[in-house]
């Protein structure tokens, strides 16, 4: 279990080589490293997984009298003040009141990251991620994807005018997904295995050097994912007065579960918030692919990686949640919790979403869904007030929004024709 507690941010000294105050550091062991002389995913003496550090971290004060907007906002509490970018960030946090009632919570947000440039979260980790690859003068950037990655990367890789190669789960990666890699120029292959498979395998080839890896193994793609909970704390605060106590969202690698957590200690150190403060991080899988919730549920220090995995919230269909040594500490030292949720479940919150004006794909959807289950069994209060986090729009898969929504009615092309078909119909 490693040791990443709402007390320590880890501003230890910088090493030989981190003359900006920015290095890496390994969650584990005491290994730093300067952060742009080489290129590394995992810890070289451990192999354990590495972290961004700061020898400073601005506060939300310092932040309140910006006129910038989206990620590079927060430049200051990332490694550097721009990036390849194309405007994202800056998403919005919704009221949803329909679900705020029938859930009975005190107060519900819904932070919409599907309202990013290419319609996902994924763009905030890939324009810091890509310009960290500009620093180190790669050639050819990677990644293994259930879809959002590999369409972020895409056109963010076609921005930075670098090739793009994507490796996909064969048939299990959603229309809108796979169109977007393919329109932005990245050479996609099909693999024939499952998402944890194709991380296996562009790991392998990351570290034999044929390309730089922007899956959230890479650290610096949670720096930019980090600045989701930046917004949800001062959207929150300006329409509110207040913070929120839980921040409930979707699970699949667990980058965004470790980036949230990171953006909090980083304010816990920056005297932003007390870690009472800190909002409940509470993780929702699929019941198909619940190693996270397996390991919460069952006190395990480690998550045991699920061979077989299926869930129709195909952006979360993953056996082996590489962050979760970073995203474990999170969920428990915040108070959070995490628990599963059936496909109907998912689907039903997704229509709920859809009737509140919020049009998110399925495994965003799994929030919500995941907020009704934990209020019902008692384990979300009524007082509480609650932001959960929707990753995707519903572009991204129209086939799932198309099942779950209503069937299109065939008519005639003459308005006595639909006029008979309307009044037979009511
Ligand atoms: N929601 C959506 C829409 C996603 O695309 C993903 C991950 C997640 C949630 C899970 O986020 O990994 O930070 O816990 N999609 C990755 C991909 C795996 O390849 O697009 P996480």
């Amino acid at each position: 279990m490693t040791d990443l507690t709402l007390a320590d941010a880890g501003v230890e000294s910088p090493p030989d080589g981190a003359d900006d105050g920015v290095w890496l550091a390994c969650i584990d062991c005491d290994w730093t490293g300067a952060p742009f002389e080489e290129v590394r995913y995992r810890c070289p003496d451990c192999d354990s997984l590495l972290e961004v550090r700061y020898a400073d971290h601005p506060s939300l004060d310092d932040f309140a009298d910006l006129t910038e907007r989206g990620v590079w906002r927060y430049a200051d509490a990332l490694p550097f003040e721009s990036g390849v970018s194309i405007e994202e960030g800056d998403t919005p946090l919704y009221e949803v009141p329909t679900i705020e009632d029938e859930v009975g919570v005190a107060d519900l947000r819904v932070k919409h990251e599907g309202m990013n440039p290419t319609g996902s979260f994924k763009d905030r980790g890939m324009t810091v991620g890509v310009r960290v690859a500009e620093e180190l003068g790669v050639g050819r950037l990677a990644c293994a994807s259930t879809g959002n990655t590999s369409a972020a990367l895409a056109c963010y890789g076609a921005r930075a005018d670098t090739q793009v190669l994507v490796l996909l789960p064969a048939g299990k990666v959603a229309a809108g997904k796979v169109a977007q890699a393919s329109l932005h120029g990245a050479r996609i292959l099909e693999v024939d295995g499952n998402f944890d498979a194709c991380l296996d395998i562009v790991s392998d080839l990351a570290d034999r050097g044929e390309a730089y890896l922007l899956n959230s193994l890479n650290p610096f793609r949670l720096e930019g994912q980090k600045t989701i909970g930046l917004e949800i704390l001062e959207q929150f605060r300006d329409q509110t007065g207040d913070l929120p106590d839980r921040i409930v969202l979707p699970v699949g690698n667990a980058g965004n579960t470790a980036a949230l957590y990171k953006a909090f200690r980083e304010q816990v150190a920056a005297g932003s918030l007390t870690p009472e403060e800190v909002p409940a991080l509470t993780g929702v899988q699929a019941e198909g692919a619940a190693p996270m919730v397996e390991a919460i549920e069952e006190g395990n220090d480690e998550v045991r990686r699920w061979d077989e995995v299926e869930t129709r919230a195909t952006a979360i269909r993953i056996g082996n949640p590489v962050n979760a040594p970073k995203a474990l500490p999170g969920i428990r030292e915040t108070g959070g919790t995490a628990v599963a949720v059936s496909d109907e479940e998912i689907t039903d919150a997704q229509r709920s979403l859809a009737r509140d004006g919020v049009g998110v794909e399925p495994a965003s959807a799994a929030s919500v869904a995941g907020l009704r289950k934990l209020r019902k069994a008692g384990e979300i209060a009524a007082d509480e007030q609650v932001v959960c986090l929707t990753t995707g729009h519903l572009l991204k898969d129209p086939d799932a929004a198309a099942a779950a929504g209503a069937e299109p009615e065939p008519v005639p092309a003459d308005t006595d024709g639909v006029l008979d078909h309307l009044g037979e119909s009511e």
